[in-house]
């Protein structure tokens, strides 16, 4: 019998071509917006696997409902849209794409860092308002990243890209707080592990490249700010739950650090009158990290693998929870 994949959201060719070229019932959710949780249950509840993303919610309802399924290939590196604990407990592997933005990802921490200490969109703001007046000597001034300390909350994958490029570039101090140290890193960056109140106190640049998980949220948050130097730029690429957005904005507000850079919101998507995006020293974007064309077709390849290699071979290359499969 061939297997019916529902496909959730209109992903890179690359890797739907490859499914097409297997033997399977391909549905695709044509339309622009994700399926409500409701739809999500009523389409899935009639296929065998289901290639989705962080916008689709696979929560107890879910599964309650779906426990018949066979795979879940998560189009993304995060899944904590997930509920991995009930995939796990139901034994239904869920594959991810680790690795494959990473590059991407981590260009997008490094060019929000520099667009924050230059104060970029605010300025690019400006223009449009017609407020370019005359040549300021001494009006919108930014500062100068170079021989600084960058904290990593989160050296992995893509944090290490990150601090490789702000030691290429600006010869930085690499410091960084991990649950578990990261040897390999350290040798590769010099970087030093510090306890989480150090990465706070000692980074000019702090930037998150953590997974969210309940012992991640909202660990950014007033009494933490209040510990960041005045200059501290804070960076988040990870996902916006990670970090308090109230407490953020009354942080910069009131000086306790100098501004931020976010690719991830808390909440998603972010409304176009928050606070935050009229302020000078913050920079938004919204969540396109892995948003090269690179890096978006080899996550649609690698997620649509797992469900090929799972069905041919009993394997999924990239696994979340590999103790389904006795591994
Ligand atoms: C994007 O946010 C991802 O998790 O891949």
């Amino acid at each position: 019998m061939k297997k019916k994949i529902l496909v959730s959201r209109q992903y890179p060719k690359a890797g739907i071509r490859l499914l097409e070229k297997e033997n399977f019932h391909l549905t695709m959710w044509e339309k622009q917006r994700p399926m409500t949780p409701v739809e999500l249950i009523e389409q899935a509840k009639t296929h065998h696997a289901l290639l989705c993303t962080l916008t689709d919610r696979i929560d107890k309802d879910f599964f309650n409902q779906c426990a018949h399924l066979e795979i879940i290939s998560q189009f993304a590196v995060g899944y904590d849209n997930i509920d991995i604990i009930q995939a796990t407990h139901l034994g239904i592997p869920v594959g991810f794409t680790p690795d494959a933005m990473s590059e991407a990802t981590a260009d997008i921490a490094f060019g929000l860092m520099i667009a924050v200490a230059r104060k970029m969109f605010f300025l690019h703001k400006t223009i449009i308002n017609g407020q370019w007046g005359y040549f300021n000597p001494t009006g919108n001034l930014g500062v100068e990243i170079k021989n600084k300390t960058l904290g990593i909350f989160g050296l992995g994958r893509i944090g290490v890209k990150m601090a490789q490029r702000c030691k290429n570039a600006y010869d930085m101090d690499i410091i960084y707080h991990n649950q578990t140290r990261n040897k390999a890193a350290e040798k590769l960056l010099d970087a030093t592990y510090v306890e989480f109140d150090d990465l706070l106190a000692q980074s000019d640049v702090l930037s998150v490249h953590c997974a969210l998980t309940p012992k991640t949220k909202e660990i950014f948050n007033g009494p933490g700010f209040i510990k960041m130097k005045p200059s501290a730029i804070f960076i988040n690429t990870a996902r916006g739950p990670i970090h308090q957005e109230k407490d953020l904005t009354q942080a910069i507000l009131s000086g306790d650090i100098w501004g931020a850079g976010l690719d991830v919101t808390n909440p998603e998507p972010m409304q176009p009158d928050n606070p935050l995006l009229s302020m000078e020293n913050v920079c938004i974007l919204p969540h396109v990290g892995s948003g090269t064309m690179e890096a978006r077709n080899q996550m649609s390849v690698l997620a649509a693998m797992n469900i090929i290699e799972f069905y041919k071979n009993g394997k999924v290359p990239h696994i979340v929870n590999p103790k389904v499969l006795g591994s």
